[in-house]
This record gives C-alpha cells, sequence and structure tokens, in this order.
C-alpha cells in the first residue's frame, strides 16, 4: 500500500462533534467521577446523559437506529469520555464491544431485535469470553452448548465480564464440538439475562474503573433458541477474534482518553504551584516529564487515528493495527499517569486529586481484550 494511502483525515463534523462531547464530559461527566469511583457505584444517569445526547448510538449504522459516522468518530468520543471518567467510557465501549458479534456476523433478525435499542441505551450488552482458565487461551474454554431440538442448552461460568449484573444480555462463547478444535468446535450465542437457568455470580473488587462491574456470570442448562446463534455454528472463536480487532481500538481510545487526561491535569497544576519562589514549570526536571507526557499521548492518537481509519475502510491489515494501538496507547497510559503522580507530588498520591485514579484506571487498559503481551504476539505474527 503507498504512503498516501496510510494518511487519514477528520472530517470537520468529527470536530464538531469532538468539542461538544468535551464539552459534556468536562461539564457533566467529570464531577461524577470521584463519587462514583469511591463507592464503586455504576453510573445509571450518566449512561442515561450518553443516551440522550446520541452518543451511545455512535457504534451503529442509521438503519439499527445508529449515527452512522463511523470508528474514527466512535473513538474520538471514547477518548474525550475517557479524559473525564474511565469507567463512563466503558459504557461506550461495551455498546460496541457486546454488539459487534451481532453486527459483524448476526442475523437481520438478531440485528433487529437487539441493535436498535442498545443505540438508544435503553438496551445494554456484555461480551462473555474468558473464563477462569481461559483468558489469553481464549480458546481454551469449558462452557458447553449441546443442542436439544430447535434450542441449546447453555452450561458453565465466565471470568472477568465487563457489565455483569447491568447487561441486558450476554454474547456467550461456548464449546459445541470439542472434536473439531477451538478454530471450528466454539459457537456465539445471545443469552438474555432473563432466561432461567441465568445469574450474575460473583463480582470482583478492583484495584481501578470502580464503576464499572465486572464479574464471573453462570448459564446453568439455560436455553436459548437456534435464532440465538451468532454467525455460523462451530465458527465462535473467528467471531471472537474479529471482534476484538475492532474492539481493542476502543481500549486504546479509553488509554489516550486517561493519558491525556492525566497530562492536562498536570500541566495545570505545574502551572499554578509553586516551590523555591517560583512555579515548578519553570524547572526543566518538571517541564521534560510535561514534555515527554504530551508527546507520547498525540504518538499514540496518530496510531489510533491510522488503525479507526483501516477499520472504516476494512484494511486486511486492521488486526496488526489495532493490536498495536491498544499496545502502544495503554503502555502511554500507564507511564504517563505515573508520572503525573509524581508531576504532583504527595498531591498526586492522594484522592483529593484525580491523577492517582487515572494511574489506577490505567492499569487495566495492559490487560483486558488481550493483554499487551498477546497484542505483541499477533504484531509479531503478522510479521512472519
Ligand atoms: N480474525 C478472524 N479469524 C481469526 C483471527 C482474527 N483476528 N485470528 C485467528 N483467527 C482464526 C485463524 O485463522 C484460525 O482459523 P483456521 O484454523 O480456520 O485457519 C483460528 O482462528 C485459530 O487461530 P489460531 O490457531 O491462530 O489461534 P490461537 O489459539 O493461536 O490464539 C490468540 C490466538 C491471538 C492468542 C487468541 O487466543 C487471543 O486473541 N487471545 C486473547 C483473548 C482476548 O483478547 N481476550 C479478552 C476477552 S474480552 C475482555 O477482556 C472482557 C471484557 O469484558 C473487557
Amino acid at each position: 500500500m503507498s504512503a498516501l494511502a496510510d494518511l487519514y483525515t477528520v472530517p470537520p463534523e468529527h470536530v464538531e462533534l469532538r468539542d461538544t462531547i468535551r464539552q459534556i464530559a468536562r461539564e457533566r461527566i467529570a464531577p461524577r467521577a470521584a463519587e462514583i469511583d469511591r463507592e464503586a457505584s455504576y453510573p445509571h444517569d450518566l449512561r442515561a446523559l450518553l443516551g440522550e445526547q446520541d452518543i451511545l448510538g455512535l457504534p451503529f449504522e442509521p438503519e439499527y437506529g445508529g449515527t452512522g459516522t463511523g470508528t474514527l468518530m466512535l473513538n474520538i468520543a471514547v477518548e474525550e469520555i475517557a479524559k473525564a471518567d474511565a469507567s463512563t467510557a466503558l459504557i461506550l465501549m461495551i455498546q460496541d464491544l457486546g454488539t459487534l458479534p451481532i453486527r459483524l456476523h448476526g442475523s437481520e433478525e438478531l440485528r433487529r431485535r437487539f441493535l436498535p435499542r442498545c443505540a438508544t441505551g435503553e438496551l445494554s450488552p456484555a461480551f462473555a469470553l474468558s473464563e477462569a482458565e481461559a483468558g489469553s487461551d481464549a480458546g481454551g474454554l469449558q462452557t458447553t452448548a449441546t443442542r436439544d431440538g430447535d434450542e441449546w442448552v447453555i452450561n458453565g461460568s465466565k471470568a472477568w465480564i465487563t457489565n455483569s449484573g447491568i447487561a441486558d444480555f450476554y454474547c456467550v462463547f461456548a464449546v459445541t464440538d470439542r472434536s473439531a478444535g477451538h478454530a471450528h468446535g466454539i459457537t456465539a450465542f445471545e443469552v438474555e439475562a432473563d432466561r432461567p437457568g441465568f445469574s450474575v455470580g460473583k463480582l470482583e473488587h478492583k484495584l481501578g474503573i470502580r464503576a464499572s462491574p465486572t464479574g464471573s456470570p453462570v448459564f446453568d442448562n439455560v436455553r436459548v433458541p437456534q435464532a440465538n446463534v451468532i454467525g455460523e455454528v462451530g465458527q465462535g472463536f473467528k467471531v471472537a477474534m474479529s471482534t476484538l480487532d475492532r474492539s481493542r481500538l476502543g481500549v486504546a481510545a479509553q488509554a489516550l482518553g486517561i493519558a491525556q487526561g492525566a497530562t492536562d491535569y498536570a500541566v495545570a497544576y505545574a502551572r499554578e504551584r509553586r516551590a523555591f519562589g517560583q512555579p515548578i514549570n519553570s524547572f526543566q526536571g518538571i517541564q521534560f516529564k510535561l514534555a515527554d507526557m504530551e508527546t507520547k499521548c498525540a504518538a499514540g492518537r496518530e496510531l489510533l487515528y491510522q488503525a479507526c481509519c483501516r477499520a472504516d475502510r476494512e484494511d486486511p491489515e486492521l488486526g496488526k493495527y489495532s493490536a498495536m494501538a491498544k499496545l502502544f496507547c495503554s503502555d502511554t497510559a500507564m507511564e504517563v499517569t505515573v508520572e503525573a503522580v509524581q508531576v504532583l507530588g504527595g498531591y498526586g498520591y492522594v484522592n483529593d486529586y484525580p491523577v492517582e485514579r487515572m494511574m489506577r484506571d490505567a492499569k487495566i487498559t495492559q490487560i483486558y481484550e488481550g493483554t499487551n503481551e498477546i497484542q505483541r504476539l499477533v504484531v509479531a505474527r503478522s510479521l512472519r
């Protein structure tokens, strides 16, 4: 591909919408961030706000009630929200992740049944792939689905599932033919949370993104109709992998938002805070930290935007680029937030200031939707 074809542009309407979302995040979301983190409470009010403002419509095409504005605009929005609060950004990210399997592989009937109500925020999904013994090794699932006439019977439990207890339906990956191996023996199902045999299970107490519940849903002889199968029977592993190729862009955008939010806060603090008779941003030791933080954010944004545009034009190298963007932006988020805490000194370490929360929130971006070791593996495989 020529260098010219790799270029992207950000349309002016995206910039306008970004500015509106930035204002909403600053005025309505940021003031709630410390409280929902401290209380580990899911912000139903902020989800309603994102619904009212059509922000939850960003992942969806117009025929399913969405904005049809594409992957780049979606992730610009994720970044803006994550600057204010990473847990609230995850509400939008999960609207994308949890519905991608249907959007990419589902029947028209499944799309019509679920997508329009997700676009308004009435329904919220979950993506239930990982298990206690199958995280990075996503093919090692123990959950099973057995055919019984026109129905499937699902048994097992999942782990580390975002939106546990909040989601109205779960995209569940289960072994349907163990002899076929993971590439051809796993199937994806839509499971509504009100089906008999479903229970929310254990919820985790976490270091970060505390306002977003994470848990281990249980499926005990849960029956779903054949119509709830997503894509073809036996193709579930590919449904999961192709979903993650796109959803990892959301993690990259969330990480970038955390990093930029921490950088902006540290810059403003260093302008005001005085030591040895002058603002601390007059010291080169601080200036160089801030310069490195800003540079890493800018570099991450270029890679993310490039990857988003590849998603929008169905580029065959999308998987490699989304892995690189997730890897780079999440490592940046961790490095930058640690430095932001350092710039604030003792104030950085206490929860009267937001940067310690940002540092705690950053850590998960190196882990979920594929650890950064898995992202390196995906990139390295593309180089063979
Ligand atoms: N798109 C489509 N198909 C793909 C694919 C992709 N990106 N990657 C692989 N496949 C296909 C392969 O072509 C192969 O099919 P064939 O045999 O027909 O050719 C099949 O899938 C198996 O491929 P591999 O043998 O290469 O798979 P693997 O077992 O070596 O695993 C892996 C590859 C990259 C390590 C994968 O297991 C992986 O991505 N692991 C990480 C999982 C992950 O990200 N989990 C996060 C869960 S989401 C989450 O965090 C929860 C939340 O709520 C936030």
